[in-house]
């Protein structure tokens, strides 16, 4: 308790990579990270849906580990480092990408760039999940469009392309494109 509770806030110092870049940024210690990314680095392809945690459309990835974004706080994200979709790289993300494309994994995309966020660290961490892995891996991302049939079928593309793909190249896969 202080002694002024209506005194605007003093902000708290935040120092941040985001999509390779270092910034440092005077927060709100309210303020979410979906904001910040939005509204301080206007890095628009963050979408906001629910804003309560629910739908997965501001899903970023922070130190390699998909949030949501509109629950977290940006403050606490000091020292991170943040991938968007628009810092999406390398073959993980090429693939993923080329997958959505080809499979016609999206129809509005309003949901698109948390789906692919998510089908990134998916591809990652699982690349033999089946079917069923891939739709309970989902669970945290919602589309009112495609039904999801599209988009299970991209990410189960994405990842058999992409063992051919490290298979033929015989290199290690990254996340979001880093070494
Ligand atoms: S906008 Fe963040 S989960 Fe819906
Ligand atoms: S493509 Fe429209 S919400 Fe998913």
């Amino acid at each position: 308790m202080t002694d002024d509770d209506t005194a605007p806030d003093p902000g708290t110092a935040l120092r941040v990579r985001v999509n390779g870049a270092v910034h440092e940024l005077q927060v709100p210690g309210r303020l979410s990270l979906a904001d910040a990314l939005r509204e301080r680095l206007h890095l628009t392809g963050t979408h906001l849906g629910c804003e309560h945690g629910v739908c997965g459309a501001c899903t970023v990835l922070v130190d390699d580990r998909p949030v949501r974004s509109c629950i977290t706080l940006a403050a606490a994200c000091d020292g991170s480092d943040v991938v968007t979709v628009e810092g999406l790289a390398g073959p993980v993300a090429d693939a993923v990408r080329e997958a959505f494309a080809a499979e016609h994994g999206l129809q509005c995309g309003f949901c698109t760039s948390g789906m692919l966020m998510t089908a990134v660290d998916v591809v990652t961490r699982r690349p033999d999940a089946t079917p069923d892995d891939i739709r309970h891996e989902l669970g945290g991302n919602l589309c009112r469009c495609t039904g999801y049939v599209n988009i299970v079928r991209a990410i189960t593309r994405a990842a058999a392309d992409l063992g051919t793909i490290t298979a033929d190249a015989g290199t290690a896969v990254t996340i979001g494109g880093r070494a």
